[in-house]
């Protein structure tokens, strides 16, 4: 199964999805190659810091391959993209922000539409974002293609150290439990749906 994360918007958590999903599927048992096809490098520099410290996140050829892209609309049709069985979109709910989101997801072909997931990140729980969602929700559901799923909220001190190398599985460490629990909700209907 090939994940890719993308999306038109830049820092928006693909990164840190990216990781959090390895993590998440290797605590499960399974295993992945994390390809990390942005120049920046986050993720992969993530898996390397980990495998520093004895900790291997990635291995080749495993049956579920995760890719982290850069957020820029040269790169939503690149290969990756085109052959996932699932484009994960983190985006934050914001109007203008919502916007760019679904004038992206309507440039995308019928077929390309269908793999998508929107992930909703950095949630405040607030009345914009709530309108925000619902909007988007709307015109997923007039295409009738697309998912958005529950998402991340706001969490400075949990999700930023993701990127931090360790010796084992980020879930095997001590995780905010509000947090754990928000990320099997995520992860779960992301791979049930
Ligand atoms: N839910 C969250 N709560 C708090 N901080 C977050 C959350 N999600 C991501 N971040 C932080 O936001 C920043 C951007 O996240 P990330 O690097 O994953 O985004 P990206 O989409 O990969 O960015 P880029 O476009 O630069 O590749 C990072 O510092 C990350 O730790
Ligand atoms: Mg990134």
């Amino acid at each position: 199964m090939l994940i890719a994360l993308t999306g038109d918007k830049g820092g928006v958590g693909k990164s840190t999805i990216a990781i959090l999903l390895a993590e998440w599927l290797v605590m499960k048992g399974h295993a992945v190659t994390v390809i990390d096809a942005d120049p920046n490098q986050t993720s992969q520099t993530c898996v390397d810091k980990c495998k520093e410290q004895g900790y291997q996140i990635s291995t080749p050829g495993a049956p579920y391959t995760v890719v982290d892209t850069a957020g820029t609309s040269g790169s939503s049709l690149q290969k990756y993209i085109r052959q996932a069985d699932l484009i994960l979109v983190p985006f934050q709910p914001h109007v203008a922000d919502l916007e760019t989101v679904v004038g992206w997801f309507l440039s995308l072909n019928e077929n390309l539409q269908r793999h998508v997931v929107f992930i909703p990140n950095r949630l405040a729980h607030t009345k914009e974002q709530r309108d925000g969602l619902a909007e988007l929700q709307a015109v997923l559901a007039e295409q009738g293609r697309g998912r958005l799923v529950s998402g991340l909220s706001n969490r400075p001190a949990v999700y930023p150290p993701v990127f931090n190398g360790r010796k084992e599985n980020l879930f095997r460490t001590k995780l905010d439990q509000s947090a754990e629990a928000e990320l099997r909700q995520l992860f779960e209907s992301i791979l049930e749906g």
